[in-house]
C-alpha cells in the first residue's frame, strides 16, 4: 500500500507521491516544526516547482499538509526559507498574531524562454494561520535580479546585534549578504567568494551562529553543484566571524570541510526560530544527488529527506573546530529496546555474524565500537538473502572509513551510483559507528557525528544481516542494535 512500497523510507520524510527536492521554509512556531519542500505535484521528475508542506511535533513523525505555495505570474517557487516575525517588523501581523514570512525565489520560465538571464528574483509571502494559508506580498519581488543568471535560495535570519534581518543568497559562484529592517526592503552588504578549486554553482547557502568553547562562531554552509568530493552535488562549510555585514573565515587556507561525506545529503539548511531555551541548531537535508536523483528506481515518489540532525561545533583533529551532526534525540519516540551482544565474535581477522531481530518492513539503528590498532582494519557487512551487501571499512593506517555500495542491489540506473566513498577519521582511541538503516538509505555517524556519511541504497529487501570481520589487531568492543518503527503507522 501507500507508504509501504518497495524502498519507501519508513523513518524518513517523503511526499506521498511525486517529485521532491530541497527542504524549504523550515521554521518552528507554536509547537510545530514546519517543513516545506521543492515539489512537483504532477510528475515524479523535476518540473514547475511548488512548496509542498508537512508539519511535525517531534521532527520524526510527519503530517502531510496541502501545498503551501503555488507558481504565480512572477514564476515558479524555488528554494527559500521562512521566519516567525515575532516583533512584526514586516507589519503583516494582525490582532497580535505573529506572521510567518516565507522568503523564496521566483523563477520565471517565461523570461528564460525569451533568452533573458534575469529570471530569478526574491519574493515574500506571509501566513497568519500557522502556515496553513499564505498571502503573497503585492509588491513582489522584494529583491530584483541585477543581471545574474544564478541568483537564488534566500536564507533569512534575525541578527540581534544590528537589529536587522540578514539574507544569505546564492549568487553564481559566491554567497551575497543583504540586510533589511522589515523583510521588504533589502540592502546589499557584501559577498563571500568560495575558493577557486570548485567550479560548480553555489546553491542553498545558510549562515548561523554556534557556540565553540564559550565563544560565538558563525558557520557558512554552501551547497555546490557539481563539485562535491565524490562527484555531483554536496555541501561544504566555513567557520568564521560575521558582524552583520561581512563573513570572514577564521582560516582562509583551511582544507575544504565537507558537511557529510556520503553522496546523498544536499541543499540542507537549518530551522528558524528554535526557542532560546531549547538552543539546538537543527538541520535537515535532501537525501539525493543531482547526478542521478531523477532516475532512482522509485515510481510513486522520488526522494526523501535525511534524518533531522542537531549540529554542534566541537574540537576535532589537531584541536581544530569541526561541525558535528547527530540524529535528534526524539528518535527515541520510535525506538525499540536495545539488543546488546555480550560474547563478541570478532578478534583479529576473525569473521562473525551478529544476530539481531529486526523487522523487514521497519528500520533499525546499529551501534558498534571498535578498537583498531596500527596495520589493522575492521569491516561491517550489511546484507540480505538476495545477496545484496554494503561494506564499511575502518582503516587505521589510512585514517579513513570507506563506504562501498557497489553490490548494494539496484545500481545500474546511473553510472555514478555504484562506488566506494571515503571520509577521514581521527583514530584517537576506540571508534564508535552508528548506522541508521532504512529501506533505501544508510546514514553513518562516526564518533558521535564528527564524521557523517549519508548514502542511498536500493537492495531487494532491507539489509538486516550484520557480519563483522577484520584484519590485524582489530577488536569489536561493544555491539547493540534496536528496531526503529515506521513513522507512517
Ligand atoms: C538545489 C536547487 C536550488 C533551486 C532548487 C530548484 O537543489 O537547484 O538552487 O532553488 O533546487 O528546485
Amino acid at each position: 500500500g501507500l507508504m509501504s512500497e518497495q524502498w519507501r523510507p519508513q523513518i524518513h520524510f517523503t511526499p506521498k507521491a511525486q517529485w521532491m527536492n530541497d527542504p524549504n521554509g523550515m521554521v518552528y512556531h507554536d509547537g510545530e516544526y514546519h517543513l516545506f519542500y521543492q515539489y512537483h505535484p504532477n510528475s515524479n521528475v523535476w518540473g514547475p516547482m511548488h512548496w509542498g508542506h508537512a508539519i511535525s511535533e517531534d521532527l520524526i513523525h510527519w503530517e502531510h499538509l496541502p501545498i503551501g505555495l503555488y507558481p504565480d505570474s512572477l514564476g515558479t517557487i524555488f528554494s527559500g526559507s521562512a521566519v516567525a516575525d515575532v516583533d512584526n517588523t514586516s507589519g503583516f501581523g494582525k490582532n497580535g498574531k505573529t506572521p510567518l514570512v516565507a522568503v523564496y525565489t521566483n523563477h520565471s520560465h517565461e523570461k528564460e524562454s525569451e533568452g533573458r538571464i534575469d529570471y530569478q528574483t526574491q519574493s515574500i509571502a506571509y501566513s497568519l494561520d500557522n502556515g496553513r494559508t499564505w498571502t503573497k506580498y503585492e509588491k513582489n519581488p522584494v529583491l530584483d535580479n541585477p543581471g545574474i543568471r544564478d541568483f537564488r535560495d534566500p536564507k533569512v535570519r534575525w541578527h540581534e546585534p544590528t537589529q536587522k534581518w540578514i539574507m544569505t543568497l546564492a549568487v553564481k559562484d559566491r554567497v551575497s549578504f543583504y540586510s533589511s529592517p522589515d523583510l521588504k526592503e533589502w540592502t546589499f552588504e557584501s559577498s563571500f567568494a568560495q575558493d577557486e578549486e570548485h567550479n560548480g554553482v553555489v546553491e542553498c547557502p545558510d549562515l548561523f551562529p554556534l557556540n565553540y568553547n564559550g565563544q560565538e562562531k558563525w558557520v557558512l554552509f554552501i551547497s555546490l553543484n557539481p563539485g562535491f568530493l565524490h562527484g555531483g552535488s554536496g555541501t561544504k562549510y566555513y567557520i568564521g566571524e560575521f558582524d552583520g555585514k561581512e563573513f570572514i573565515p577564521d582560516d582562509p587556507n583551511a582544507p575544504t570541510h565537507w558537511f557529510d561525506y556520503g553522496k546523498d545529503n544536499y541543499a540542507g539548511v537549518t530551522w528558524s526560530n528554535i526557542p532560546e531555551e531549547d538552543g539546538r541548531t537543527l538541520f535537515i537535508g535532501w537525501m539525493s544527488n543531482w547526478q542521478y536523483a531523477t532516475v532512482v528506481p522509485t515510481e510513486q515518489w522520488r526522494s526523501a529527506m535525511t534524518l533531522p540532525r542537531s549540529l554542534e561545533l566541537v574540537e576535532g583533529a589537531g584541536g581544530k573546530p569541526v561541525l558535528k551532526g547527530e540524529v535528534v534525540n526524539t528518535i527515541e519516540n520510535i525506538a525499540g529496546d536495545w539488543q546488546e551482544k555480550s560474547d563478541l565474535p570478532v578478534a583479529a581477522a576473525e569473521a562473525g555474524t551478529l544476530e539481531f531481530s529486526f523487522e523487514e518492513d521497519a528500520a533499525y539503528q546499529l551501534s558498534l565500537e571498535f578498537d583498531i590498532q596500527m596495520d589493522a582494519t575492521a569491516t561491517i557487512d550489511l546484507y540480505n538473502e538476495a545477496g545484496d551487501s554494503i561494506f564499511i571499512t575502518l582503516d587505521k593506517n589510512r585514517e579513513l572509513v570507506v563506504f562501498d555500495r557497489i553490490d548494494s542491489g539496484e545500481t545500474t540506473f546511473n553510472e555514478n551510483f555504484p562506488g566506494k566513498y571515503d571520509a577521514p577519521v581521527a583514530f584517537e582511541g576506540p571508534v564508535k559507528v552508528d548506522l541508521y538503516v532504512d529501506q533505501s538509505s544508510v546514514e553513518m555517524f562516526i564518533n558521535g557525528g564528527k564524521v557523517q556519511m549519508t548514502n542511498l541504497v536500493f537492495p531487494e529487501t532491507l539489509l538486516t544481516g550484520v557480519e563483522i570481520y577484520g584484519s590485524g589487531d582489530s577488536q569489536l568492543i561493544t555491539a547493540k542494535a534496536r528496531v526503529l518503527n515506521s513513522i507512517w503507522k
